[in-house]
């Protein structure tokens, strides 16, 4: 164990066992100890304008749904109640709240009220439709991103994000545009994705020609509960494209935050904040132990001027890039973790300081050390 043969200064081991990165009992405590008990961005508002407009969010086997009911958001386990059958299943969409597979069709009480044949094969009362209403989650949001917290009781959506909450109010504020959303899987289990989206340890052998000619390498960092944020300096070089590009594009920049900032909403959000004027929000959501799903999306601020659809264009490459290296490294430490026989955590440096926080956070939850 590196805690007892080395007497590193600085470096300590992490909270999370190497085998905890592939196993699927573990990801079961995961759910009900993290996922459950904590506020999830499962969409965005945009998405939910209109009366049955949907969104619909994955997390392990659970799937959830969100509909506008008449102007109302509420938020349902997705599942039928007559014989389970899911409900809605595209990841968004405008369709009343009805089963594909017998019609019973729900109304924003989560209550079946269009059942055909009830009359000469059920005989559902009123008292009966309330009984079989659908399981009800708490949903909030907060600027664009919808929030949905599936047990209860617990803190609200504000309590939770604590210094989050004004920090995304803000964003939304400012980056009005959704220039890009992305979804896909990456080989890897969830933690590995969130732990290498909150450190810049990496960005010089993995981002050697995206990321790290855009950050300087001295980054602070600010600890609120669970959640933790990154701030840093551009480059020199960075600071002068996003000048060019502010003025060409005529962006209305943010007056707060003119350089980086990086959030770690736990357990599952990586957001980052560029120049007070691009903001990028992903989810790293398990599909399996081994396998995660990054939801990602890029808002810009507004503007006028006729450089923005080049603006957006060269953004949008730029992040696919390196999205791409994140998920090629990805890809790579779960071949190496996924190893049987190592009985030990990862060994932690200062440059992984938002890791261990995470990981901390992580062992907290599962009321366990070294899980
Ligand atoms: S399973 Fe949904 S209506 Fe039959
Ligand atoms: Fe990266």
């Amino acid at each position: 164990m590196p805690d007892s043969t080395m007497k590193s200064p600085l470096g300590r081991p992490g909270y999370i066992q190497a085998a905890s990165y592939g196993d699927a009992d573990v990801l079961r405590l995961e759910l009900d100890h993290i996922f459950k008990s904590s506020w999830l961005c499962v969409g965005f508002a945009n998405d939910l304008q209109n009366h049955n407009d949907f969104i619909t969010f994955q997390v392990g086997p659970h799937s959830l749904v969100v509909q506008n009911f008449k102007g109302v958001l509420k938020a349902f386990r997705n599942v039928c109640s007559h014989r389970f059958s899911r409900l809605q299943t595209e990841p968004c969409g405008n369709r009343a709240l009805t089963c594909p597979y017998h019609g019973w069709r729900y109304d924003g009480e989560g209550r079946p009220v269009g059942i055909p044949q009830n009359e000469t094969a059920f005989g559902l009362v009123d008292s009966d439709r309330a009984a079989l209403a659908l399981e009800s989650y708490e949903m909030d949001t907060v600027g664009h991103f919808v929030f949905v917290r599936m047990n209860s009781p617990g803190p609200s959506l504000k309590a939770f994000l604590g210094e989050a909450w004004e920090a995304l109010a803000h964003v939304s504020d400012i980056c009005v545009e959704r220039i890009e959303q992305i979804s896909y899987e990456v080989g890897a289990n969830w933690k590995l994705g969130v732990e290498n989206g909150i450190e810049a340890y990496h960005h010089p052998l993995v981002h050697s020609d995206t990321f790290s000619n855009v950050l300087q390498q001295d980054i602070l960092m600010n600890v609120y509960g669970p959640h933790c944020t990154h701030e840093g300096a551009l480059t020199a070089r960075s600071r002068r494209w996003w000048d060019t590009i502010a003025d060409k594009a005529r962006l209305e920049l943010s007056d707060r935050q003119r350089d980086y900032v990086s959030f770690l909403i736990f357990p599952n959000v990586v957001t980052t904040f560029t120049a007070g004027a691009l903001f990028t929000f992903q989810t790293l959501t398990p599909i399996n132990a081994s396998r995660f799903r990054l939801n990602s999306s890029s808002w810009l601020a507004a503007g006028s001027g006729a450089a923005r659809p080049l603006v957006i264009g060269s953004l949008n490459a730029f992040s696919a890039r390196v999205r791409d290296e994140d998920l090629k490294i990805c890809e790579i430490a779960q071949s190496g973790v996924a190893e049987r026989g190592i009985d030990r955590p990862p060994f932690l440096g200062e440059v992984d300081n938002r890791v261990r926080h995470f990981q901390a956070a992580y062992a907290e939850r599962m009321e366990a050390q070294h899980v």
